[in-house]
């Protein structure tokens, strides 16, 4: 008897998705997304993020956005926290589980939250020490695993060095983030093997921005490595403020497209986050960014074009 592997998806369309679109998107309109991507099975959505609204302006709503938030047993809402100001208006907000976010590349660190590698793990410890004490989960993220847009390529011990501190620290998951989308299956699978020294392959994620359309082979190489977690977003929304050019994450229909092919269980009904993503485009005005969401589309026969 084979018994079916489980994947676990993590939604960061809300949050990933969202805080890099021109155009400001209702409250509403989030908590709508989160709603049905709730309904299409997701059981991990990353619904806002506590950032300075100085720098991600798109996020502004957070506290407003978790406050209203119809929570529904079984669902967890994470959110990003880079600081203890963040955790704290999180924790007031009702978050019970924060993600912090780190570098691998120094460049990256200064532009994204403004201090370099070491003085954002220190600014973690108080965040960690915080969300122990009010029982709070903490993911930790390692962003420019493969290459930085400033720097070049990265080293895969520099990821690695970064992903131990937040795993020592506590972080019950260490995301690895392709921001920038250069990564390919032989680059992923190096930095996959550096980081799996220090951090239990169970307790490392992939994260694979799609600018170079990489990142459907980047998540089956390293589903095959031993990987089962993948961060993507519904309809491949976003893009990173810090990082011109990239585009959005990996889309969500295409990483559990590729996962029921190779036999996964999601349990994510693929038909329902077509639907989630062709409303989501409706409402943004632009095709959905997946392609298995448009082969979908024009297999039913009513393809619309949302632009
Ligand atoms: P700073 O300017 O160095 O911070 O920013 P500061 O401590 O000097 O504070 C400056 C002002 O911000 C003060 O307000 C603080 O109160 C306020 P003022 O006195 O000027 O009115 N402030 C805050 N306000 C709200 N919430 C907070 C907060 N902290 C300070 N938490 C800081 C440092 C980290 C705050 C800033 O750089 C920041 O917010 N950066 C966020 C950048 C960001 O969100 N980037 C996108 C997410 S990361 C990502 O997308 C990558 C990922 O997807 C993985 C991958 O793809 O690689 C995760
Ligand atoms: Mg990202």
């Amino acid at each position: 008897m084979t018994l079916t592997r489980k994947a676990r998806i993590v939604e960061v369309g809300p949050r990933d998705g969202l805080q890099n679109e021109k155009r400001a998107v209702a409250t509403a309109t989030k908590l709508e997304l989160i709603d049905r991507l709730a309904d299409a099975g997701l059981r991990d959505i990353e619904a806002a993020s506590f950032v300075s609204p100085k720098w991600i302006p798109q996020m502004a709503d957070h506290g407003e956005l978790m406050r209203a938030l119809k929570r529904r047993p079984g669902v967890n809402y994470p959110v990003l926290t880079p600081n203890l100001k963040g955790f704290e208006a999180a924790l007031a907000a009702g978050a019970e589980e924060v993600a912090v976010f780190a570098a691998a590349s120094e460049s990256f660190s200064r532009k994204n939250i403004n201090c370099s590698i070491a003085e954002s793990i220190e600014r973690f410890d108080p965040v960690f020490a915080a969300a122990k004490a009010a029982g709070v989960r903490v993911r930790g993220y390692v962003s420019t695993v493969i290459a930085c847009p400033y720097e070049g390529p990265i080293a895969p011990q520099a990821v690695a060095d970064v992903a131990e501190a937040l795993y020592a620290r506590g972080a019950y998951e260490v995301s690895l983030g392709d921001t920038i989308g250069t990564g390919t299956p032989a680059t992923v699978e190096r930095m996959l093997a550096a980081v799996a020294r220090v951090v239990p392959v169970e307790r490392m994620a992939g994260h694979y921005h799609d600018t170079y359309g990489m990142a459907v082979a980047n998540v089956d190489a390293s589903w095959r490595f031993g990987v089962g977690t993948f961060d993507s977003s519904v309809s491949g929304l976003g893009g990173c403020p810090y990082a011109k050019g990239a585009t959005g994450n990996v889309a969500t229909e295409d990483v559990v497209y590729l996962l029921h092919g190779l036999g996964a269980d999601t349990g994510i009904d693929l038909d329902a986050l077509v639907d989630t993503s062709l409303w989501i485009s409706g409402v943004l005005g632009r095709e959905p960014g997946s392609r298995v969401t448009r082969a979908l589309v024009a297999r039913r026969g009513e393809l619309v074009t949302a632009c």
